[in-house]
């Protein structure tokens, strides 16, 4: 175990974390056992038009959630558009599934969500793609997967804490330069948006935090607030859900969860 992951065990955050999680989740399950979500019917999305498959993307595709619901999305008749911060993990991830399914389409592009460069020019990269294969050109879904846990506190090339960049900032800028191909598609498309019960931790939403002067700073010597700050962006990415659905579903075919 590195010393990054031996201080973080031994930090009050770890501690706080670990309780406050599992109390959280059991609450998220006892709301879905109550609502009687988990019955809910299964719904078949709307196809584009006869002969081509509708375009997905997922960001953190090469581990985890993301890699299953490429490989998922793929059995479904997605054209899979893989999005990770390694190129090699990428090329790993589409041998595997192309392997497992022989008939997939895949493509795969690289991007760091904690980069508006890297964002920005995989916004570019994918629009092109999109266009040079589609007469009308656009995408069914967008899947923000990526994520992490930082253990530490790192400042990225932009300026911000790296888990609040990876985690919220990142996936906010890239699904703003893909609506547009989102809302052009002929069918309803949607985003998925990541988040986790833990927002439920995060309840202390003040200006100072709003505006990103609570979290994600911290003086040397100070332990970083690795929990707070993870279930903050998490609730950010959740109240960012909530208000894109807002404005989006009534005006045009887009939804978000
Ligand atoms: N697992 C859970 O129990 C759970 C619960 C609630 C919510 N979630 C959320 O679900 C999502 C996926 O979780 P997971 O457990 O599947 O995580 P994971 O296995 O750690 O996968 C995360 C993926 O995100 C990618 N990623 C990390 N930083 C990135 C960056 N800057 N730019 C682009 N890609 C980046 C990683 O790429 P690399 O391989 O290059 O690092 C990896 O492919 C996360 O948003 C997480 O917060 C997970």
């Amino acid at each position: 175990m590195d010393r990054e992951a031996l201080r973080m065990l031994c930090s009050p955050q770890f501690w706080r974390m670990a309780v406050l999680w599992a109390l959280s989740l059991l609450h998220s399950y006892l709301l879905v056992f109550h609502c009687g979500r988990a019955d809910a019917p299964r719904r078949r999305r709307p196809r584009p038009a006869e002969g081509r498959c509708p375009i997905c993307v997922v960001t953190g595709a090469t581990s985890g959630l993301g890699r299953a619901a490429a490989a998922a999305l793929a059995r479904e008749g997605y054209h899979v558009v893989l999005a990770g911060r390694s190129t090699q993990l990428l090329y790993e991830t589409v041998q595997e599934i192309q392997r497992q399914q022989p008939d997939a389409h895949l493509k795969e592009f690289q991007v760091d969500l904690a980069s508006f460069k890297s964002i920005k020019k995989f916004g570019s990269s994918l629009k092109q793609w999109v266009h040079e294969k589609n007469v009308e050109p656009s995408i069914q879904l967008l899947v923000n997967n990526a994520g992490i846990l930082a253990k530490s506190h790192r400042i990225t090339e932009d300026g911000l804490d790296e888990m609040i960049q990876t985690n919220y900032i990142g996936p906010f800028m890239l699904t703003n330069i893909l609506l547009p191909l989102l809302k052009n598609s002929s069918v309803p498309s949607r985003v998925v948006n990541l988040t986790s019960f833990t927002h439920r931790c995060g309840l202390d939403v003040c200006e100072d935090a709003l505006r990103g002067m609570k979290f994600g700073r911290c003086s040397i010597g100070e332990s970083y607030p690795l929990a707070s700050t993870y279930e903050y962006t998490k609730l950010c990415m959740l109240m960012f859900s909530y208000e894109l659905h807002r404005q989006l579903h009534m005006s045009s075919g887009v939804s978000v969860i």
